[in-house]
């Protein structure tokens, strides 16, 4: 080693280095479509670069239990009568399940980001766990709302009811008093699962195994913020809440991994912009306050 060496100058070097080289892989993951910033990259290397959101909007894995092909039929229930239970296939979903570390890292990462709602989409056995998430990052729990789905496969062992809905967290990370535009309005959507997917001319396009219908997501979108406003989705699939945004005049930064979803992401929100009365029209009117007293 010469004796001119500088171990502080190396290790600002190295230092240096690792920001450029961090940079140039966060810049290579972005693609900006109008209002849309989208990420392909995992939530966990890009959350941490992010300046706050009005609200986080998010559909992340469910637990392990609900990957599991055994409680998962890819089948349309419509078509159940004409087939018989053994031959219907149920395929494992192709993305990881919800863990506990990935669990208290967007509990703390999207508390620190969201300045008013965190909602996240789980299963009824889930709420507890992501109530104590969104509270460590000192967002504070006030209700779970319902997803019904009235067209839900059936209970194919026939030795339990099966489950026809799915729940939403909704945690207040602002200031004060949570505020929503659904004033006394119950916290229950009912909506198909299979109109998730049903496009132009009513032909269905399935881009994401468990894609959520727009209809819904433009429900939560109208009811949870304003216009204007901005929503991350950290875990964003095919694109939908980013999607609703588009139509509902709200920016959108969303996050996805796996690259043939993201593709997906990318077409549907262009498409989304080019034709504005694709999927969904905007509500004209504002749900109205209800006086309970
Ligand atoms: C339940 S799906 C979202 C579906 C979406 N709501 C839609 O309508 O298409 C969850 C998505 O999160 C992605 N994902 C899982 N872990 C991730 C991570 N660490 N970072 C980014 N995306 C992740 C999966 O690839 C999957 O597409």
């Amino acid at each position: 080693m010469s004796d001119d060496y500088d171990p502080a100058k190396d290790s600002y070097d190295s230092f240096n280095l690792c920001i450029s080289s961090l940079r140039e892989r966060l810049e290579k993951s972005k693609v900006v479509i109008g209002d849309c910033t989208l990420y392909n990259e995992d939530c966990r290397f890009i959350l941490p670069t992010l300046q706050r959101v009005d609200h986080v909007i998010m559909d992340p894995p469910y637990e392990g239990e609900a990957h599991n092909p055994g409680r998962r039929l890819n089948g349309n229930t419509l078509e159940l009568k004409h087939t018989r239970v053994r031959e219907i296939h149920a395929a494992p979903l192709d993305f990881d399940a919800m863990t506990p570390d990935l669990r208290s890292f967007i509990g703390e990462e999207c508390g620190r980001l969201s300045s008013g709602w965190l909602l996240a989409f789980c299963q009824v056995e889930a709420v507890p766990l992501w109530r104590e998430a969104f509270a460590a990052g000192n967002a504070a729990y006030r209700r779970a709302m319902i997803w019904v789905k009235p067209d839900s496969s059936p209970q194919l062992s026939g030795d339990r009811p099966a489950q026809g809905y799915e729940t939403i967290v909704a945690s207040w990370a602002g200031r004060g008093a949570s505020i929503w535009n659904g004033g006394g309005r119950r916290g229950v959507f009912t909506f198909g699962k299979h109109d998730a997917g049903v496009g132009h001319g009513g032909v269905r396009v399935n881009a994401h195994p468990t894609q959520k219908p727009i209809a819904l997501m433009s429900d939560l979108v109208t009811l949870f913020s304003e216009q204007g406003n901005t929503i991350l989705d950290p875990f964003m699939g095919s694109g939908t809440t980013g999607v609703a945004c588009v139509k509902l005049g709200r920016k959108f930064i969303g996050i996805e991994r796996e690259q043939k979803y993201f593709d997906t992401a990318c077409r549907r929100i262009r498409e989304a912009y080019a034709q504005p009365d694709f999927f969904v029209s905007a509500p004209e009117k504002k749900p109205e306050q209800v006086n309970l007293f």
